[in-house]
């Protein structure tokens, strides 16, 4: 071992360019609330928990496992048309539900909505297809840079302000996705 080196050897959970803006403890303890209020609205009701790829897969492990209720889970992977930097508003279905929605009660679990674009767009998708009820569950809610100021967002775990955030399912290009936390990168041009 080293001596006389008070260097601390970083991880890619300790890195010191992520900047911790809600722990694993504050996202288990918020995660338990919106659990119980979802437990309670969908007693009885045929409820399906449709996840949008890839972002929403830690949110939705958790998510579901606080809900006491008998459900099934579905997934989608849609990509947003981009005109260069900036959304078009529609959307390309990567991959479908598996199976139909027809008089279930849908909840769609996504990571954060930012613009809102692709959620209102996969609501419109979602609607035509005869569910008995669509609601929308985001674990991170980013309003400020909204272009769809009409969409109703049902659940949310935590409004952010206008920050790039990664972890917990989200990623910077392909990266951070592993982080059990939610944090801010410092620095964007250090990897
Ligand atoms: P929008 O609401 O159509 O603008 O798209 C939301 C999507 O943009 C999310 O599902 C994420 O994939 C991505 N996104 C928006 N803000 C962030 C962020 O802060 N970190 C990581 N991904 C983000
Ligand atoms: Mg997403």
């Amino acid at each position: 071992m080293a001596t006389g080196s008070t260097k601390m050897a970083t991880t890619e959970f300790t890195n010191s360019n992520l900047e911790v803006m809600y722990s694993e403890a504050d996202i288990k303890a918020r995660i338990k609330e919106l659990g119980t209020e979802l437990t309670a609205e969908y007693a009885g009701k045929d409820l399906v928990l449709v996840g949008v790829l890839k972002g929403s897969c830690v949110f939705m492990a958790d998510l579901m496992r606080e809900i006491d209720l008998p459900l099934t889970i579905d997934f989608m992977s849609v990509s947003s048309y981009k005109d260069g930097t900036k959304s078009t508003g529609d959307v390309e279905i990567l991959k479908d539900l598996s199976n139909s929605i027809r008089d279930k009660h849908v909840l769609i679990v996504e990571d954060i909505i930012d613009t809102g674009l692709t959620l209102t767009r996969l609501v419109e998708i979602l609607d035509s297809r005869g569910a008995a009820s669509i609601k929308i569950a985001t674990f991170l809610d980013k309003p400020e840079p909204r272009i769809k100021k009409e969409l109703v967002v049902d659940y949310t775990g935590f409004v952010i302000p206008n920050k790039f955030v990664v972890g917990y399912g989200l990623d910077a290009a392909g990266r951070y996705r592993n982080l059990p936390f939610i944090a801010v990168v410092i620095d964007p041009s250090v990897a």
